[in-house]
């Protein structure tokens, strides 16, 4: 893994878009896979930065993200993809047709997730995956005790993270209780990750996922066994690392 440690949620958010523009500009065919969530307003927000200064373009890119309510239609508030088009889609140069969301609506979600997997599958699989980090070290939305080799399917959200998430529903509303997230064997196929993680609520999960065992306890951890990722962190979110001054010592930047 490689560690690298920003001093704060701002500079953590600028390397990361960094890294996705320097793979659309590498490969602009490249087929991304994108999380939402607080932390990546932050990152979305650099990019489109930079695809506004001429230094990303996403129009030959394709893009998978990672999850999706349950029950929500796409034009809800509330679902990721009205996340994604707002903070995002709407704001670069993707194809229409392009980004790719599971449909939260589907009659049938779980034929709608394995429609999703076989969709990645037939995509070739993800070249660069984004993702955050859940308080309780979920990836996408694999929750502890999720399979290290499952794919796209529906899982139960923990209380911890609907109240979490709690904050984009209106009203007192609450999240579904289903989402249909891609797996982390699904995950693990991308060719690179990058997870960013920020703030100082993160500390004890980026320490269990970095430096803890392989567990399906702390489903990040599992990228201990990726070959190529990478983990952003602010100083907050990276207090608890135990061998922290390694980690700055090999990427000091
Ligand atoms: C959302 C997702 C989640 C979030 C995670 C962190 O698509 O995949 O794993 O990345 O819950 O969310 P924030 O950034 O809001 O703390």
């Amino acid at each position: 893994m490689k560690i690298l440690i920003l001093e704060d949620a701002a500079a953590a958010a600028e390397r990361a878009a960094e890294i996705i523009a320097a793979q659309v500009t590498a490969k602009p065919g490249s087929v991304l896979g994108l999380a939402t969530g607080g932390t990546m307003e932050a990152v979305y927000e650099r990019l489109i930065a930079l695809h506004r200064a001429g230094s990303a373009s996403f129009a030959g890119a394709s893009s998978f993200n990672l999850d999706e309510y349950v029950g929500l239609a796409g034009d809800h508030p509330c679902s990721y993809r009205r996340y994604m088009a707002e903070k995002l889609f709407d704001q670069i140069d993707i194809a229409p047709g392009a980004a790719h969301l599971p449909m939260g609506e589907a009659a049938d979600p779980e034929a709608e997730a394995a429609r999703y997997e076989a969709a990645i599958v037939a995509a070739g699989d993800i070249d660069l995956q984004l993702l955050g980090l859940g308080l309780n070290g979920h990836i996408g939305f694999n929750e502890p005790t999720s399979s290290l080799t499952s794919i796209t399917r529906l899982k139960t959200l923990e209380r911890s993270t609907r109240e979490a998430n709690s904050r984009y529903f209106p009203d007192g509303d609450e999240p579904p209780r289903l989402a249909i997230t891609m797996g982390i064997g699904t995950i693990m196929r991308a060719r690179e990750v990058l997870l960013v993680a920020t703030g100082a609520a993160k500390a004890r999960a980026v320490a269990q996922v970095i430096e803890g065992p392989v567990s399906a306890r702390w489903p990040g951890s599992v990228l201990q066994m990726h070959r190529h990722a990478t983990l952003v962190l602010d100083r907050a979110a990276a207090s608890e690392l135990e061998l922290i001054d390694y980690y700055l010592d090999v990427h000091p930047e």
